[in-house]
């Protein structure tokens, strides 16, 4: 079967003459779920293993590449809820290291929809005042994807809203490797003792350096691994899988995985009861008492 399609796509990505407003009906969906929530918790940090495009596809007798992007679909609506919603942080897993090793041609159409997804939907990321980064090994990329991406980068980076991580030929392991590295530099120049390296010292290293980890991590498509997804990051995230394929994970989809995210009690190696006098009397518990160890 050819991976590569010409399937006119009305829903997938648009073109810039369609208008990239967000619907009344979507916005009004979301904040009808944020009256739901009240005080409740929000994840600050949500990551998204985005799996399922290509079973959506060929269930339909389509070619992958259509599932992409009806994938990118997906994209658009989950950025649009997570940031009115508030959160901080959304880590989307769009291309893994691994994913180099996929047919040539399905590749190719990958980086061409990932090309085509941020050139148009820039303005409206923007507006949004949502901040958009890559992660991942950014020198891997065709130099013409660098370009539309950096152009993205470069417009978003003063934006104050949702950070937005894109995965991109993302590999956890390497993510640890390359921060190995950088401060086996430090230790070699003489600027960081060993024996005082820390926790935070990698954690500052790593791609998602000075912000939160995730506090949820979605995986569409029904597997129930984390694909070397931000190994070091999710080290107390809470797991949610959903066997719905990722080009029909709907603002519905993404509010049941929060709902099960507040239901959820995050222990951090502490008992129940520990967690419980927390809530109840926070300032009885020392600074710190209830992060991760
Ligand atoms: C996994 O599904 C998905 C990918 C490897 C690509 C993800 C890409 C998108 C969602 C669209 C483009 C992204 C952006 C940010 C614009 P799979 O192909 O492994 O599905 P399968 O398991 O059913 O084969």
């Amino acid at each position: 079967m050819s991976t590569t399609d010409t399937t006119p796509d009305a829903d997938a990505v648009p073109s810039r003459a369609v208008s990239f407003r967000i619907s009344s009906d979507e916005e009004a969906e979301v904040e009808s779920f944020r009256a739901e929530l009240g005080a409740a918790p929000l994840p600050r940090h949500v990551a998204i293993i985005m799996d399922g495009n290509g079973r959506w596809a060929e269930r339909r007798g389509h070619t992958r590449v259509l599932g992409h992007r009806r994938g990118a679909a997906a994209v658009r609506r989950v950025i649009r809820s997570a940031s009115q919603l508030g959160v901080e942080v959304l880590s989307l897993y769009a291309f893994s290291r691994e994913n180099w090793s996929r047919p040539p041609d399905e590749v190719r159409a990958l980086m061409s929809l990932i090309r085509r997804y941020v050139r148009n939907e820039v303005e409206e990321i923007h507006e949004r005042r949502v901040r958009f980064n890559v992660i991942g090994r950014f020198q891997e990329l065709p130099a013409e994807v660098r370009r539309d991406l950096g152009r993205a980068m470069e417009k978003t980076r003063s934006n104050d809203g949702m950070l937005l991580n894109v995965a991109l030929s993302y590999s956890g392991r390497v993510d640890i490797l390359d921060a190995c590295r950088a401060l086996v530099a430090r230790v070699a120049a003489g600027g960081l003792d060993p024996a005082e390296l820390s926790v935070d010292d990698i954690a500052g290293a790593l791609s998602t350096s000075g912000r939160p980890d995730p506090d949820l991590l979605i995986r569409t498509g029904g597997d129930l691994r984390v694909s070397n997804f931000l190994l070091w990051q999710i080290a107390y995230a809470e797991l949610y899988f959903s066997d719905v394929l990722w080009p029909d994970f709907s603002n519905h989809h993404f509010f049941d995985a929060i709902r099960a995210f507040v239901q959820r009690e995050r222990r951090f190696g502490r008992t129940s009861s520990q967690v419980q006098q927390a809530v109840s009397a926070p300032r009885d518990v020392k600074a710190g008492a209830l992060a991760p160890k």
